[in-house]
């Protein structure tokens, strides 16, 4: 992977050799005229917010389900919180006809006709595919059709493509080179860079998702082969467990989030549960999803809502436009949290946020703690020195820490504190 991420160094070092080169002997057209440098706005400045088909509806999403979540984030104000993806997960995908184009099944009839009714409220809409040649559901993937299905996307009106792994591993990288696994590793770097190359040959901004799970420290490549967002972990499911864990693997990523390129723990999973053995949900508790929803945003996460919006309770509805949270993750500096310390089960996060602010994530992963033995702050640790005024962005409350205070946290909640000017 180094080879090729040092390769494209080459090459993009060449280019500005190249142009700086040309700069050198300006012409007398050029002299006489000021030259304009109008910058591409950065795609995927802030990580991206939206909606996925995926957590919550699997395989049953259809055209009519994702034109109700398009109004449900109109209804909710998510889109005015800042919520704008609406993307369709895997299972949109039918059969390619005699010219290799892809066709939707039967539960989407017209995408052109749902991107433009996504369009019509203001959002954008994504999509999702693979470079192997099934996607995990087992569906179509793009495999010796990147180019052409990259303008289908584009014909279509498509503003973002999940690209997932899948099938591409044992059908092409097993396949091809069994037992070289740095080759399988190349074959993989070029896969993703091949769709990144086709959808920007399209001329449109699409925001490019990598769904490999991490594999082959992706953060460390992902920007070289065109990616905006790189998934960190394997699947997110809706249980404490699951999110616990996908947290803890997110420390020591923060150096490679950034303006156009974040870590993608997966999406949220607010609101939505899982089944235990009897088949009953468990809903994840209110102090797991506002856990879920703050460590998210202290990651610089990419915001994309998995639940049922149409059947959402306000308190989800509260949770996910809990504009102070958002406001973290989107945070234009873009620099990602990072965990500070633990205490027992007590984590702390901190994040730096533009104008020299800072957010301060105290979590605790264990049972309640009330002041029979309420966890202490150290602000020592953070790097801060007497008393820290700052907001308490799930209550709305002013709130000053001081060094070695007592904490209470009901057992999965958060405290989650926006300091202005720490000092
Ligand atoms: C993988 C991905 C999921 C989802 C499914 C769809 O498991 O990690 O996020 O896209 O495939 O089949």
């Amino acid at each position: 992977m180094r080879i090729s991420a040092s390769l494209s160094c080459a090459v993009l070092a060449l280019a500005t050799l190249t142009a700086v080169s040309a700069q050198t002997k300006p012409s007398a057209a050029a002299k006489s005229k000021p030259v304009v440098h109008t910058k591409a706005p950065i795609l995927a400045a802030t990580p991206p917010m939206g909606w996925n088909s995926w957590n919550y509806f699997a395989g049953k999403v259809d055209d009519k389900g994702v034109r109700a979540a398009a109004d449900q984030i109109v209804a909710t104000g998510m889109k005015d919180a800042g919520y704008t993806f609406v993307n369709i997960d895997d299972t949109w995908e039918g059969e390619r006809d005699a010219s290799g184009v892809l066709h939707t099944n039967d539960k989407f009839p017209d995408m052109k006709a749902l991107a433009d009714y996504v369009h019509s409220k203001g959002l954008k809409i994504g999509i999702y595919s693979g470079p192997g040649p099934k996607t995990c559901a087992g569906f179509e993937g793009s495999l010796g059709h990147e180019a052409q299905d990259a303008q289908l996307y584009a014909s279509w009106g498509i503003d973002y493509l999940k690209y997932d792994l899948c099938s591409f591993g044992r059908a092409v990288m097993q396949a091809q080179a069994p037992n070289d696994k740095a080759e399988q590793m190349r074959m993989m770097y070029s896969a993703y860079k091949k769709m990144g190359d086709a959808l920007k040959a399209t001329g449109r901004p699409i925001v490019y998702s990598f769904c490999q799970y991490g594999m082959d420290a992706v953060w460390e490549w992902g920007p070289s082969a065109g990616g905006n967002l790189w998934r960190t972990t394997g699947d997110v499911q809706a249980n404490w467990g699951s999110i616990y864990n996908i947290i803890n693997q997110q420390a020591g990523l923060a150096k490679y989030a950034g303006p156009g390129h974040w870590n993608d723990p997966d999406m949220l999973e607010v609101g939505n549960g899982t089944k235990d053995n009897q088949g009953r949900v468990r809903l994840l508790s209110l102090p797991e999803n506002r856990t879920h929803f703050s460590m998210w945003a202290m990651l610089a996460a990419p915001l994309l809502a998995g639940n049922d919006l149409p059947n959402m309770k306000p308190e989800i509805t509260a949770i996910l436009t809990n504009k102070d949270v958002i406001a973290i993750d989107q945070d234009r500096l873009g620099k990602q949290a990072t965990h500070i310390y633990s205490d027992g089960e007590v984590d702390v996060w901190a994040r730096h946020l533009t104008g020299g602010a800072m957010a301060v994530a105290v979590l605790n992963a264990g049972p309640d703690k009330y002041s029979t033995h309420p966890f202490h702050l150290s602000l020592a640790k953070l790097g801060l020195h007497g008393p820290q005024a700052g907001k308490d962005l799930w209550t709305g409350k002013d709130v000053t820490l001081t060094d070695n205070m007592p904490v209470e946290l009901a057992s999965h909640d958060i405290l989650l504190v926006r300091i202005a000017s720490p000092k």
